[in-house]
C-alpha cells in the first residue's frame, strides 16, 4: 500500500494523551493530527483510546464517538455517511480514503493513525482547504456544452453512449486521488490532477457535448495534462474504485489521434 507524506504544515509535535475508558477490555488507540489556526501552536498528534465494544465499525464512527464523548474540539468534515458526498476524505493508516466507508477492521495495526489529505493547506485538524482543487474542477467546464438549438424535451443519448460514462460519473470529488499524486504535490498550481482530468474526460466523451475540440484545446498544455507521469497512485487510492489514470491516458490518446 502507498504511504503518503504529511500535510504542508507538518512540524508535528506530540500532543495530548487522553484517558483510557474505564473498565474496557477491547480498547483501540487513535493517533489523530490536530492543528488550529487560532492558537499559533505547531501541529500535534493527539492520542485517544476507544472501547471498541461500544463503537461502530467505520473510521467515521470512531471520529464521531471521539468528538461526541471525549473531545468536542476535534474537527472534520462529513455529511452523507454513505460514500456519496465525498466530504470525509482523509489519510487513514497511510491511505487516502473516505472515513465513512473505511472499516476499522481493514486496519491490521492496533493503532489507527488519521491525518488530513496530504500536501494540502489545512483549515483545521482533518479539514484540508480545497479551494484550488474546486477551481481546477470548474476550469474544465463540468457541464454539457452545446451549440445546436435546445431540443423540445431532452438531449437524447443511446444506451451504448451512456455506458461510456460509467466509471466516470460516479466520482464524488473527494480529492483522495489528486492528493495522492506526487506530480500534483509538486505542480498542483498548474497540473490539473487526476480528479479534474477524470471529469474533463467525462465531458469530452459525452456524445451530447459539442465542445470536444475546445475542451482538448484547453488541455493542450505542458502542465495541465502532461504532468501526469502514470504513477498510478490515483487509481490505487480511489475509494470509489474509479480509474483516473485510464481517463488521463484516454485524453492523451485523443490528443495524438487528432494531431495525425
Ligand atoms: S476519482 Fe475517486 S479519488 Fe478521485 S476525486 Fe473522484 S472519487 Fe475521489
Ligand atoms: S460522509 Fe459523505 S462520503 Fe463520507
Amino acid at each position: 500500500m502507498v504511504q503518503f507524506s504529511l500535510p504542508k504544515n507538518s512540524r508535528i509535535t506530540t500532543g495530548k494523551t487522553w484517558p483510557r475508558p474505564e473498565g474496557a477490555t477491547n480498547v483501540r488507540t487513535f493517533k489523530i493530527y490536530r492543528w488550529s489556526p487560532d492558537d499559533g501552536a505547531n501541529p500535534r498528534v493527539d492520542t485517544y483510546f476507544l472501547d471498541m465494544d461500544k463503537c461502530g465499525p467505520m473510521v467515521l464512527d470512531a471520529l464521531i464517538k471521539i468528538k461526541n464523548e471525549i473531545d468536542p474540539t476535534l474537527t472534520f468534515r462529513r455529511s452523507c455517511r454513505e460514500g456519496i458526498c465525498g466530504s470525509c476524505a482523509m489519510n487513514i493508516d497511510g491511505h487516502n480514503t473516505l472515513a465513512c466507508i473505511f472499516g476499522l477492521d481493514e486496519i491490521s495495526k492496533d493503532t489507527v493513525t488519521i491525518y488530513p489529505l496530504p500536501h494540502m493547506p489545512v483549515v483545521k485538524d482533518l479539514i484540508p482547504d480545497l479551494t484550488h482543487f474546486y477551481a481546477q474542477h470548474a476550469s474544465i467546464m463540468p457541464w454539457l456544452e452545446t451549440k445546436t438549438n435546445r431540443p423540445a424535451k431532452e438531449w437524447k443519448q443511446s444506451i451504448e453512449d451512456r455506458k461510456k460514462l460509467d466509471g466516470l460519473y460516479e466520482c464524488v470529488m473527494c480529492a483522495s486521488c489528486s492528493t495522492a499524486c506526487p506530480s500534483y504535490w509538486w505542480n498542483g498550481d498548474r497540473y490539473l490532477g487526476p480528479a479534474a482530468l477524470l471529469h474533463a474526460y467525462r465531458w469530452i466523451i459525452d456524445s451530447r457535448d459539442e465542445a470536444t475540440g475546445e475542451r482538448l484545446d484547453q488541455l493542450e498544455d505542458p502542465f495541465k495534462l502532461y504532468r501526469c507521469h502514470t504513477i498510478m497512485n490515483c487509481t490505487k487510492t480511489c475509494p470509489k474504485g474509479l480509474n483516473p489514470a485510464k481517463a488521463i491516458a484516454e485524453i492523451k490518446k485523443m490528443m495524438v489521434e487528432r494531431a495525425v
